[in-house]
């Protein structure tokens, strides 16, 4: 009998152990999805040609490398806050939704307006979204990744309901105008409103990595704590990037192929269940590399690099933009998105479209 209760007990708490879980499931894990996209590009372009005339490069020599045609550099007037402002309030226009009702703003960027205070603080004054929380990620070329994933704990655990994840670079200003590199580099901005669903679609997986060793292989050195802007940095080139081109390559198509692969694997997905690839757009030749490792046909992996060139924390969030506006995505799509930058930084996630 004493066996038999104590036996009825642990049965019963068992049981109310797991509807507490589920209980707990319900309200707080909710699917995410992106409910609206929006970009913002300046409108000056430098083509190839034009950079022939003020550097030693060859506009052949980028196009077959590089992917690249032209690209957008913004004015001396404006600043990453203000494609980053108009990136997001298209974004929340494509949403329908009121820049109040945004509880969250996340600008990925590595240009910021000034060291303090961060670009998204500029971004929610310049919206007047003054509901909303903001800060910025630094994660480079993964910053609109990074971003996204940050958004989407937020929404998942039913903290915010509505975030503006906004990625936006003006390379334009931490470019040498006389050295053969500034021709990777173009300035622009793109957005995407995260929420919630109710139908089971959204994010299916998200995996961020990171890897310190790679942190001189891309870098801007001047004008923080290591190397203070004085007359010497700006006389050694420090406040213009730097970077090892080999070594981006050399790391893009290991890391990138890493982590494509494993959210393949989290999700349970192949490579043939994605409809389109919307990765970062460092060199056309990185990506055809990528997609031939992973088995990708280079028809279903979007880019936009001919036209705007590596708009780093910009790239996926505009070329997401246009592929949406386009009607290039239907419901149900399997989308994937990748990336690699400085730190290093990487990762993919795989969004089924709703
Ligand atoms: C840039 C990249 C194409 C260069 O390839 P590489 O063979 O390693 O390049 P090298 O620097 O040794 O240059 C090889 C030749 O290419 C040509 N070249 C390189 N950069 C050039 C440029 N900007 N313009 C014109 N020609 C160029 C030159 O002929 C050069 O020979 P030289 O050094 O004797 O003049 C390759 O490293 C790459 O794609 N890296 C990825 C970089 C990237 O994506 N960065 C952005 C994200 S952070």
């Amino acid at each position: 009998m004493i066996i038999l209760k104590l036996l009825l007990k642990d049965f019963t708490i068992h049981e109310l152990n797991i509807s507490i879980k589920k209980i707990k499931m319900k309200q707080i894990v909710r699917n995410v999805k992106i409910i609206g996209t929006g970009s913002f590009v300046p409108d000056t372009i430098y083509t190839n040609e034009y950079l022939e005339t003020i550097l030693p490069t060859n506009s052949k020599w980028i196009f077959e490398n590089l992917g690249i045609k032209e690209r957008r550099i913004a004015t001396e007037q404006e600043f990453t806050s203000d494609l980053a402002w108009k990136a997001g309030r298209n974004a929340i226009e494509s949403a329908g939704l009121s820049k109040d009702d945004i509880d969250l703003i996340i600008v990925a960027t590595s240009t910021p307006d000034r060291l303090a205070p961060s670009t998204a603080c500029i971004v929610q004054e310049k919206l007047k979204a003054f509901n909303a929380v903001a800060f910025d990620i630094a994660a480079v070329c993964s910053g609109f990744l990074f971003g996204m994933s940050v958004a989407s704990q937020y929404v998942a655990s039913g903290v915010y309901d509505n975030v503006l994840v906004i990625g936006a670079d003006t390379f334009s200003k931490i470019i040498d105008w006389k050295r053969r590199d500034a021709v990777f580099f173009g300035d622009g901005a793109g957005a995407a409103v995260i929420s919630h669903s109710n139908v089971n679609a959204g994010f299916l997986a998200s995996r961020l990595y990171s890897d310190g060793r790679g942190k001189d292989h891309f870098t801007i050195p001047g004008g923080g704590s290591e190397f203070p802007a004085s007359y010497q940095t700006i006389d050694e080139g420090k406040h213009f990037f730097q970077m090892n081109g080999k070594a981006v390559y050399d790391t893009g198509t290991v890391v990138l192929p890493k982590a494509i692969n494993q959210v393949l694997e989290d999700t349970g997905l192949s490579i043939d269940d994605v409809h389109l690839m919307i990765p970062h757009q460092p060199s056309i030749k990185i990506l055809q590399r990528t997609a031939e490792i992973i088995g990708l046909p280079f028809e279903k992996v979007m880019t936009n690099m001919d036209k705007y060139a590596n708009t780093s924390g910009g790239t996926i969030p505009i070329l997401l933009d246009e592929v949406n506006r386009a009607g290039k995505i239907k419901e149900g799509d399997i989308i994937l998105f990748a990336a690699v930058g400085s730190g290093w930084t990487y990762g993919a996630s795989i969004l089924k479209w709703a």
